[in-house]
């Protein structure tokens, strides 16, 4: 039995079989991850632009992926399957799969995605640290906004380089520590002034582009592309605290103020990375 500690999606989950016609559950219904908003100064804090602005994410780490190139692809940590659904409705005559560690988000993401277009769909229950699949099974794995969740980056990098094709892509996004603010990130943390809630569960720390460098030549693969998006990403707080304000979540509101400042403060930037694994 796998273990996991995800109070988001016991909530989101619970309102979405509670009330599948309210704003949350439309929110949530193919992306849980931020907005990547192309115009974030003409960007409001409406449903609309949110969901343009998460599919818009998908998007750009399917590019950062070069998705386009490859045969077969794995969407690690899958959630509702919204990302396996984009690759299937813009590619043609791919093998993919979603992995998730969670099985109700995978009963979802079964409902969500009907494969076309010559694709294969298949959604499999297990640990972004033990992926369940033979060496060199995909050209792409993607990880979009969750890396933060699995039980280390570095075991996950050794899993993702191991089922990766020589020539394969990683792609994934992640809150990233700007260089020199571990210790004010650290030090205004303890200081209470807004208080962490659970709500997103216990993450690991966010570490920097350079260790990201480091865990990722330590398993045989070189950095493509590491590029901070987080001026696009800022509208999505405003977005988001509404959203958890409407359906009743005071502590999803609290987690995204926590985060909205962090961000704002130039302490944690979100990054879309890319990492190749060489031809051999
Ligand atoms: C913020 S959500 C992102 C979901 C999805 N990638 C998306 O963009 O909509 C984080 C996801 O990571 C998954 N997850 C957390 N820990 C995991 C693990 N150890 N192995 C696989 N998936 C995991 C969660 O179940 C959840 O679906």
């Amino acid at each position: 039995m796998l273990s996991f500690d995800l109070p988001y999606f016991d909530q989101i989950i619970e309102r979405l079989e509670g009330d599948p016609d309210s704003v949350l559950a439309e929110a949530f219904r193919r992306h849980v991850h931020w907005g990547c908003f192309e115009d974030p100064a003409g960007a409001d804090d409406s449903l609309g632009s949110y969901m343009a602005a998460a599919e818009n994410l998908t998007r750009r780490i399917s590019g950062a992926g070069r998705t386009g190139e490859g045969t077969a692809v794995l969407d690690v940590g899958c959630g509702f399957g919204g990302t396996i659904a984009h690759l299937n409705e813009t590619l043609e005559g791919r093998e993919l799969t979603g992995l998730n560690i969670d099985g109700r988000q995978l009963a979802r993401a079964r409902e969500l995605v009907r494969a076309v277009s010559g694709n294969t769909v298949d959604f499999v229950e297990g640990d972004a640290c033990e992926l369940p699949f033979e060496d060199a099974r995909f050209d792409v794995v993607l990880a979009v906004e969750c890396i933060f969740h699995f039980p280390s980056r570095k075991q996950f990098f050794r899993e993702a380089a191991r089922v990766l094709r020589p020539g394969g892509r990683l792609a994934l996004s992640d809150f990233v520590l700007a260089p020199g603010a571990l210790e004010p990130y650290v030090a205004w943390t303890k200081s209470g002034e807004i208080s962490e809630s659970e709500f997103y569960g216990t993450n690991k720390v966010p570490v920097t582009s350079a260790a990201y460098e480091r865990v990722a030549r330590g398993s045989g693969l070189e950095v493509l592309l590491d590029e901070d998006i987080t001026p696009n990403t800022l509208p999505t707080y405003p977005a988001m605290r509404r959203l958890y304000r409407e359906a009743g979540l005071p502590d999803g509101e609290q987690a995204t103020t926590f985060l909205e400042e962090v961000a704002r403060r130039g302490w944690v930037q979100y990054r879309i990375l890319s990492f190749a694994k060489p031809a051999g």
